[in-house]
């Protein structure tokens, strides 16, 4: 698929979840005059970052990551010679939920199958989940993913997996807004997404470490 159906594929995916009037957070949507957030960036892109679900200032925009959590992000990448150029971002829920809580297991199950249509549209390489919702996604979702372990004991690694497309590489990452509570882990991120720019350069897995 050339870069034009694959963005004409991702808008019609826009538009359903525009209408999605069954979904939990669509009344509330509605009342806050916010957006649904499918996603940004290239339909190309070989590695799209997977986050949890928007943010106020990212239900408001219709864009993904632009809040604060978005800022921490792009210091990040900034870090390790990346832009949001190189990147698609995305949501495991596309929809705002209230105050912030975590997205519901009955959220999850009705937005998940977008995320799954828009990574077989987009086919990346390598596939980054933030935090913890994103990677109970990916592990329900591709084979070969470590069954057992959280982010803590996962991240900065890049895993070998199956889509039905093909081979990837899974490299978990801390979700950014940890750094709001966590400022300890400021260095393993940063030494996280140092070790993704590398994989992406050397277009090799940095490989499960003993
Ligand atoms: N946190 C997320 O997980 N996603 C966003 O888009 C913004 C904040």
């Amino acid at each position: 698929m050339n870069e034009e159906e694959r963005a004409a594929q991702l808008a019609a995916i826009l538009e359903e979840i525009r209408g999605l009037t069954e979904s939990p957070l669509y009344d509330y949507r509605t009342l806050n005059h916010y957006n649904p957030v499918l996603g940004e960036g290239s339909p190309m892109a070989e590695i799209v970052f997977i986050g949890e679900a928007p943010g106020e200032v990212e239900a408001k925009t219709g864009r993904p990551f632009v809040g604060p959590a978005g800022r921490v992000l792009d210091g990040l990448l900034a870090d390790a010679g990346l832009t949001r150029d190189d990147i698609y971002i995305t949501n495991v829920v596309k929809d705002r939920p209230p105050d912030n809580r975590d997205p519901r297991v009955k959220e999850v199950r009705l937005y998940a199958p977008f995320l799954w249509r828009q990574l077989a549209i987009i086919q990346p390489r390598v596939i980054v989940p933030l935090g913890r919702h994103a990677l109970e996604f990916v592990r329900k979702h591709f084979t070969g993913f470590p069954a057992e372990g959280s982010v803590s004991t996962l991240h900065g690694t890049a895993y070998p997996a199956e889509a039905s497309y093909g081979r990837v590489f899974i490299m978990p990452l801390y979700h950014p807004a940890v750094l709001f509570y966590r400022e300890d882990l400021k260095e393993a991120m940063a030494t996280d997404f140092r070790l993704l720019a590398e994989l992406l350069a050397n277009r090799q897995p940095a490989g499960p470490s003993a």
